[in-house]
């Protein structure tokens, strides 16, 4: 080999390597906010708005963030569930105000809880209104929506309460959507 095709060959590694590192350098920077979330001191959490990409959240799955030191659920709901939802009469509820922060004073009723009109996508404090526990999800309970094991609070596919000890709804925080896939909390 000569001296110039041994110098082109290591040039074209070198470019290589440039092109597979600046790939590298954006996926970190893509996972970097989750991460830099979760090791974010409990001050630099209880301050933050966060801006929450929501491109990966397919239509039946949550996710679930910390914000402010508590689980935040972001749930895509299926058709089904948003149906269930807006079927419930207000009498049905054990709580008919919608404890939504976005839209305080307002009822129950599922089009005041969900963020987005067609009732696709709702935001929620991921915290048991009774003693505070996680509730779990993904259609847990008698009512397809949430289910607390602690004592047993059902909630409903909008986070309603339905059965058990818990008194309130589970909380809407304030919210918005700031693009098509990013949703601000705080
Ligand atoms: S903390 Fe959820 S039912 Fe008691």
């Amino acid at each position: 080999m000569s001296h110039a095709e041994d110098h082109a060959g290591t040039r074209r590694d070198f470019l290589y390597y440039a092109t597979a590192g600046a790939g590298a350098v954006a996926t970190g920077a893509a996972v970097w906010p989750l991460v830099n979330q979760m090791n974010a001191s409990a001050d630099v959490r209880a301050l933050a708005s966060i801006y929450v990409d929501v491109s990966g959240v397919a239509v039946g799955s949550q996710l679930t963030v910390k914000w402010r030191g508590k689980p935040v659920f972001i749930r895509r709901r299926t058709p089904e569930e948003i149906e269930a939802a807006r079927a419930v009469q207000l009498s049905d509820l054990i709580d008919t105000q919608s404890e939504n922060a976005n839209k305080p004073g307002t009822d129950a009723s599922d089009a005041n809880r969900s963020l987005d009109e067609a009732g696709e996508w709702l935001v929620m404090l991921g915290v048991c209104t009774h003693l505070g526990c996680v509730p779990l999800g993904n259609g847990a309970g008698e009512f397809g929506g949430w289910f607390c094991p602690c004592h047993g609070s059902h909630y409903d596919t909008a986070g309603r309460i339905r059965k058990g000890p818990a008194p309130r709804n589970l909380d809407v925080p304030v919210a918005k959507f700031t693009d098509e896939t990013t949703i601000l909390l705080g």
